[in-house]
């Protein structure tokens, strides 16, 4: 828990809005395995991290919504009647607020400020952790009563339609449903879940930032989806039986898809890793360590040549990564093009190999490559219980 930041924007708080907020608090997320497969009906392994989206919110007598984000030292005000998708930081807050009016569920204006330790555009779902923590923050706020996982819903459906990507549901499945130590075996066709202690022994989840987003991220987000949906509806169309890529084999896609085309590889990928994930679980809770960092590899793998949402800094830190004999794994975390990758280091060894990777990363492309030591930790929540003035 960040205090310092809740310090900051309880105070920016109340110079702009001259009353006492109430603070709540929504956290990044990692993946261990099972990517992007949760629009394709598989499990996903995610966990909420402690890098999070800090909010301080209150009622205003008005039907306003006044927004600040102490990141970008900037104010954005709007009416609720009249909210609309915009560019930036606001569109995740109006994009709840849009799905609350969707609802049919009558809020009245409000004032936030926000602050994050997140880091923007790392695939840390940054944007995840601002929509959970607003559904969560309004909800609290005008005693809506509203499922957890409703909550969630309406925070991906505002990603779709305010931020214009068309997500699955594991960020903010894991930014709203965390727990402490826990990681979450999501299956994302049912949306049942189970908590899963992650015991790493002398092991660590590491993270390592290649501090680039490529802009093709969120374009080749959706087409990824679309090529998905259309593999698989050639797919049904000739095995009426099949309902999702759960039921689909290799034998379908060699029958059905032209052999070696984009379709062909996406579905291919699909199916490869949900088995995997369930591979990858079934090693885990045998605490088969070195077998499950293999399927990290073998993912990247997938995701690099198949799926083809990699760039050539993930494929390098994932690379350097392998010549290491105190990682059991790695592969590029997230939707790809950028970002992160995520890698399970012995403790003692994390300092010495992320600077060495580091150093490479520097030679070769320039850039600093950031580290982050990942620590496991609870969902979206209320900070501060005292009652508005
Ligand atoms: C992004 C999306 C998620 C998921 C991942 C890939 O983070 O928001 O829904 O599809 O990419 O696994």
């Amino acid at each position: 828990m960040r205090k310092d930041l809740i310090k900051k924007i309880e105070k920016k708080y109340s110079e702009l809005f001259k009353t006492k907020p109430l603070i709540f608090r929504s956290p990044g997320r990692i993946n261990l395995i099972g990517e992007h497969i949760d629009y394709n009906n598989g499990f996903v392994l995610p966990a909420a991290i402690e890098m999070a989206i800090y909010i301080a919110v209150g009622k205003r007598e008005d039907l306003d919504i006044h927004l600040y984000s102490e990141d970008y030292q900037e104010g954005f005000q709007m009416l609720i009647d009249l909210i609309s998708p915009q560019k930036g930081w606001p569109t995740y807050v109006l994009g709840v607020v849009d799905q609350l009016k969707k609802a049919g569920i009558q809020i009245g204006g409000f004032n936030m400020v926000i602050i994050g330790d997140v880091p923007i555009g790392a695939g840390l779902s940054s944007s995840a952790a601002l929509e959970c923590a607003s559904v969560f923050a309004l909800n609290t706020l005008f005693d809506l009563r509203i499922d957890p996982i409703v909550m969630v819903k309406m925070a991906q459906k505002a990603e779709h339609e305010y931020a214009g990507v068309q997500c699955g549901i594991m960020d903010q499945f894991a930014s709203m449903m965390g727990k402490e130590g826990y990681v979450i075996k999501l299956d994302c066709d049912s949306l049942e879940y189970k908590y899963f202690p992650l015991k790493l022994n002398n092991f660590q989840v590491v993270l390592m930032d290649t501090q680039v987003k490529h802009s093709l991220a969120s374009s080749e987000y959706n087409i990824r989806r679309l090529e998905c949906g259309e593999g698989l509806s050639k797919i049904k169309n000739y095995f009426p039986a099949v309902q999702t890529f759960r039921d689909v084999t290799i034998e379908m896609i060699e029958t059905v898809l032209l052999y070696g085309s984009k379709v062909y590889k996406r579905c291919k990928y699909v199916i490869e890793e949900i088995a995997r994930v369930e591979d990858a679980c079934e090693l885990l809770s045998n605490n088969k360590m070195w077998a499950f960092g293999a399927d990290l590899y073998l993912t990247h793998e997938g995701l690099s040549t198949l799926y083809e949402v990699s760039c050539p800094e993930l494929d390098f830190i994932v690379k350097e990564c392998k010549k290491e004999d105190s990682i059991l794994g790695a592969r590029m975390m997230g939707g790809g093009f950028g970002g992160c990758v995520i890698a399970i280091i012995e403790s003692n060894k994390i300092e010495k190999i992320t600077q060495t990777i580091g150093q490479a990363y520097f030679e070769v492309f320039g850039i600093e490559m950031k580290v982050y030591i990942t620590k496991i930790k609870n969902g979206t929540s209320g900070i501060i219980e005292n009652k508005q003035n």
